[in-house]
């Protein structure tokens, strides 16, 4: 008797384990489905990069076997002024690589820039391309990239060119040399030209426009002014939010992009207030870096979308014209994922107990706007260009042509309305 009693015991005691069990599991799999752990994606980038103080120095070493002689593609002054341009030279040579500086790259580079770059690099018979400075030189010398072994100029690869379907298979290597923690497009396959003929400035990117070397050396940002500092920093902050908001984002993407938000927010301010701050340069550098993969991965969403016409037709900094639309932009969508935008206003600095997941969602933009007081960036519209319904509707037009992608990312669908609601409550 008292053995079947110990049976009994023992089956009801295994039962009741295997119901646990199983309880456990569903819990565990509820919470996987709800927080998207199992969501699919797959992760790819080829970019070899040499990241931290001193990288610059390991130019050479970087680009060895890549090519001959390098069109060194950088703007207008900085570059030669610093030195920069005189120390890639110099690294080259010990490689027996020949360089061909062209100095010609303006802030929102142009496509004619690119026209004239494609030209020399033809006729000094160029075999690699390298962009030492910001997103403007690195993005240049992707677009040259493209157009030195490809038919067409690089307006025909844009959105409404006659190749804007065909992906280049093939482009000359690209060597990414960044100057300034802003684009991040050392370490993704972006690149952003202003079309002379319709101002439109979108950003395209292909697998053959990653850099197959980036240099990301924060020594060479100490000399970057406060200003540029402010409105790159910016760029860094929006490209990670975004790319947290984003439909695209997965596990990864969110982890380096909330991670770019905390050093940005933790470290632009002293990076702006004293240039020669090496550590917060090298943890903006470093935000940068993550923040440029992080868009890669997930995209933009509606504020670099509605950012780049803005940008384009007016020639306004990228940055600032982001700040500009950056908090209408959180008023207008917070609702539409409670869970990150309550975490985004605290990774942003919100102090607030006690309140609900909404509640902290809704005080996203307030979060957003006293961070970009901090660093004199909350801007309006209205503080960098005057513009009318009339312009509104063709910005909105715009943003549907040349940023679409980013449009579709955005964490709630947006119509033609929207985007002008966006502009307009920004003004
Ligand atoms: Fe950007």
């Amino acid at each position: 008797m008292e053995n079947i009693y110990i049976i009994s015991c023992k089956v009801v005691l295994y039962y009741i384990l295997l119901i646990e069990t199983f309880l456990f599991s569903l819990e565990i799999t509820i919470n996987i489905l709800k927080k998207g752990l199992i969501k699919l994606f797959t992760l790819s980038n080829p970019v070899k990069l040499f990241f931290g103080k001193g990288s610059f120095e390991k130019l050479g070493e970087a680009v060895d076997g890549l090519g001959t002689k390098a069109l060194i593609v950088t703007g207008k002054s900085s570059a030669r002024k610093h030195g920069f341009l005189q120390k890639a030279i110099e690294l080259l040579a010990e490689k027996d690589i020949e360089a061909v500086p062209f100095e010609k790259v303006t802030p929102n580079p142009l496509s004619t820039t690119v026209d004239e770059g494609v030209k020399v690099i033809k006729e000094k018979r160029c075999d690699l391309v390298i962009g030492l400075g910001g997103g403007s030189a690195m993005d240049t010398a992707k677009a040259i990239a493209i157009c030195a072994v490809n038919e067409g100029k690089i307006t025909d690869y844009q959105p409404g060119g006659k190749y804007a379907d065909k992906e280049p298979e093939e482009t000359l290597p690209i060597v990414a040399v960044t100057t300034t923690a802003g684009t991040g497009s050392e370490y993704n396959r972006y690149l952003v030209i202003t079309n002379v003929k319709t101002n439109e400035k979108p950003g395209i990117g292909y697998e053959s426009t990653y850099p197959t070397v980036s240099i990301v050396d924060p020594r060479l940002m100490l000399t970057v002014p406060s200003e540029i500092t402010a409105d790159t920093g910016v760029d860094v902050l929006f490209h990670a939010l975004e790319a947290y908001l984003s439909r695209e984002s997965n596990r990864y993407s969110d982890l380096i992009a909330k991670e770019a938000i905390k050093l940005t927010v933790e470290n632009l301010e002293a990076a702006i207030k004293d240039g020669k701050n090496i550590e917060a340069r090298t943890k903006m550098a470093w935000a940068n870096t993550l923040a440029g993969q992080a868009i890669d991965i997930a995209g933009t969403v509606a504020i670099h979308a509605a950012g780049h016409p803005l940008s384009g037709h007016y020639d306004l900094t990228h940055g600032k014209t982001l700040a500009a639309l950056g908090v209408t932009y959180l008023e207008q969508n917070y609702q539409a994922d409670p869970e990150k935008f309550a975490s985004l206003a605290k990774l942003l600095g919100y102090q607030g107990d006690n309140l609900s997941i909404e509640e902290l969602a809704s005080k996203s933009p307030e979060a957003l706007r006293n961070f970009l007081q901090k660093i004199n960036r909350n801007l309006r519209i209205n503080d960098l260009v005057k513009i009318n319904e009339e312009d509104i509707k063709k910005l909105a037009r715009d943003t549907f042509k040349t940023m679409q992608g980013a449009v579709l990312n955005n964490p709630r669908p947006l119509n033609t309305d929207d985007i002008e609601n966006l502009y307009r409550e920004s003004l």
